[in-house]
């Protein structure tokens, strides 16, 4: 059974830059954003802007995982179809949990509940993926350093690229997800940018564009099945 990286030094997962020490960092991140949401210190607007920062983090996070990662996942190890159908079934139960959340209105009761649900999923993730998913992938890599580091740099520029929020009605697999990913990037981290675009009339203008760039992926999408 191959070690968690929860129990490997930054050497042994293969430096800095390696695709598994960038993975611990984020799960790390997350984590102490989750704490902080969950702490009876922040205000109701401190709680909710840190939300939005893990919000923020999950989903770049984990469209990068489904672009790069799980596909060569597969491709290395023997059952790795059913390894990632396993953790996109939840980032695709995250999606629809933290889209409710926050359709709920801004002003209203925080919505405790679907939150602790988000981050029990949230916390069961990182430990299918440091425990299991991200050790398999060293193995089959034959811990290779140099291997790590560019699976890394690939996982990393994907991510600072990759769409914000949840899209429950994306595809969790190439080469869906990539269509849509680039316009839906685009719409998100305009939305980031531009925090007025809150409110039922910023929800609606929103649901718009959102529905505009999934219709013009769609069409992309059949153009290139056609090809
Ligand atoms: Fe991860
Ligand atoms: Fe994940």
């Amino acid at each position: 059974m191959p070690l968690s990286l929860a129990h490997q030094s930054l050497e042994e997962l293969g430096g800095h830059s390696s695709v598994l020490a960038r993975q611990r960092r984020d799960h790390a991140e997350l984590d102490r954003l989750m704490r902080h949401c969950e702490s009876t210190g922040p205000s109701r607007a401190e709680r909710r802007a840190t939300f939005q920062e893990i919000v923020r983090l999950t989903f770049s996070h984990a469209f990068a995982e489904e672009t790069v990662l799980w596909p060569a996942l597969r491709r290395l190890v023997p059952d790795g179809e059913e390894l990632t159908a396993r953790v996109e079934e939840e980032h695709q139960q995250i999606n629809d949990l933290v889209a409710e959340i926050l359709s709920t209105e801004p002003n209203g009761p925080w919505p405790e509940r679907l939150v602790a649900e988000a981050f029990a999923l949230i916390r069961q993730d990182i430990r299918d993926e440091e425990d299991v998913l991200l050790p398999r992938l060293q193995e089959a890599l034959g811990h290779d350093a140099v291997r790590l580091r560019r699976l890394g740099s690939a996982w990393e520029s994907v991510r600072r690229t990759a769409p914000t929020r949840p899209h429950p009605a994306v595809s969790r697999r190439p080469p869906g997800n990539a269509l849509a990913g680039v316009p839906l990037s685009a719409v998100d981290r305009a939305r980031d940018a531009l925090s007025p675009l809150t409110g039922p009339r910023g929800r609606r203008l929103t649901t718009a564009l959102t529905a505009a760039v999934l219709a013009a992926c769609a069409v992309a999408a059949l153009r290139h099945r056609r090809r």
